[in-house]
């Protein structure tokens, strides 16, 4: 598919017969963009699951992601080849780095180029980069050229609203992709969301996910209940009012929730 759509499914932490599952569901409730990735160890149950779902391929956006072990350009393509073959399919939508090389192991011209080179040779339909910082991104920008990088996929929830990266993102036309929209869970029991959902008759989930869809993100929320699914995927019909998203707006305390000791110095 050619086209991501706002809403999708993240599978962080989905393993094994729950990832399956509830890949699943989600293609059954209506979900048609999948993010998995190489480090999440369910690529094979994802595929499985499309496939068994029926849904047609060409209808479904499913992203990966390529693991900091597999940047080198020995390890780039034939890692990106496991990742088809598990998945059974012959081409992903979107392929990203999944995190920076801080490390430096790999020069980003390398990793970028073993990127360039996927798409080129038909393994993927778009490319794009996750946990970039604004300087990265530009970098990035720079050895690719403009209008190749889909979307930076980093992490905004109301808490952790990211406004530099969007604003950066925004202003080349880059989408951003919005992870941990919910801070897993985190968010859920906030009492002024919880107000502006009583407003809507909403989820507080809802309200969070319209929020991110509202400043023009994508997002990808995951659970493994078909309540959730279902409700989480409706987001998309609700509006909030200019005055809920200056509320919302407020709540933003710099927490985040991915840092591991290879995150890069975040904007
Ligand atoms: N690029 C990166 O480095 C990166 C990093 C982290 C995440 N991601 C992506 O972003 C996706 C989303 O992040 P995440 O899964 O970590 O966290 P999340 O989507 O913020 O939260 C998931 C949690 O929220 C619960 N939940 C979902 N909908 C709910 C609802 N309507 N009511 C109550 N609880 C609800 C789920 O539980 P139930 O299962 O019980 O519903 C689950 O525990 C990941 O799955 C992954 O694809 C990417």
């Amino acid at each position: 598919m050619n086209m991501m759509p706002s809403l999708g499914m993240g599978t962080f932490r989905l393993e094994g017969k729950v990832a399956y599952g509830a890949v699943k569901m989600a293609l059954d409730a209506g979900y048609r963009h999948i993010d998995t990735a190489q480090i999440y160890g369910n690529e094979a149950e994802v595929g499985r699951a499309i496939t068994d779902s029926g849904v047609a391929r060409d209808t479904i956006f499913l992203t990966t992601k390529v693991w900091l072990d597999n940047l080198s350009e020995q390890a780039f393509i034939p890692s990106v080849k496991e990742s088809l073959a598990k998945l059974q399919v012959e081409a992903v939508d979107l392929l990203l780095i999944h995190w920076p090389d801080v490390a430096g192991k790999v020069a980003m011209a390398t990793y970028l180029a073993q990127l360039a080179e996927a798409q080129q040779q038909g393994q993927t339909r778009h490319i794009g980069v996750s946990n970039f910082t604004n300087a990265q991104l530009s970098q990035a920008i720079e050895v690719l050229g403009e209008g190749r990088i889909m979307t930076n996929q980093v992490e905004v929830h109301p808490y952790l609203q990211n406004r530099r990266v969007i604003e950066h993102c925004q202003a080349r036309n880059i989408q951003v992709t919005g992870f941990m929209p919910l801070a897993v869970g985190k968010v859920l029991e906030d009492e002024v969301l919880q107000s502006i959902a009583a407003n809507h008759q909403a989820s507080v989930a809802q309200v969070v996910l319209a929020w991110q869809l509202q400043q023009g993100l994508v997002t990808i929320p995951s659970s493994t209940k078909r309540g959730n699914l279902e409700t989480n995927l409706q987001a998309t019909a609700l509006e909030l009012t200019a005055d809920e998203m200056a509320r919302i707006a407020q709540l933003d305390r710099g927490e985040r929730i991915a840092n591991p000791d290879f995150s890069p110095a975040w904007d």
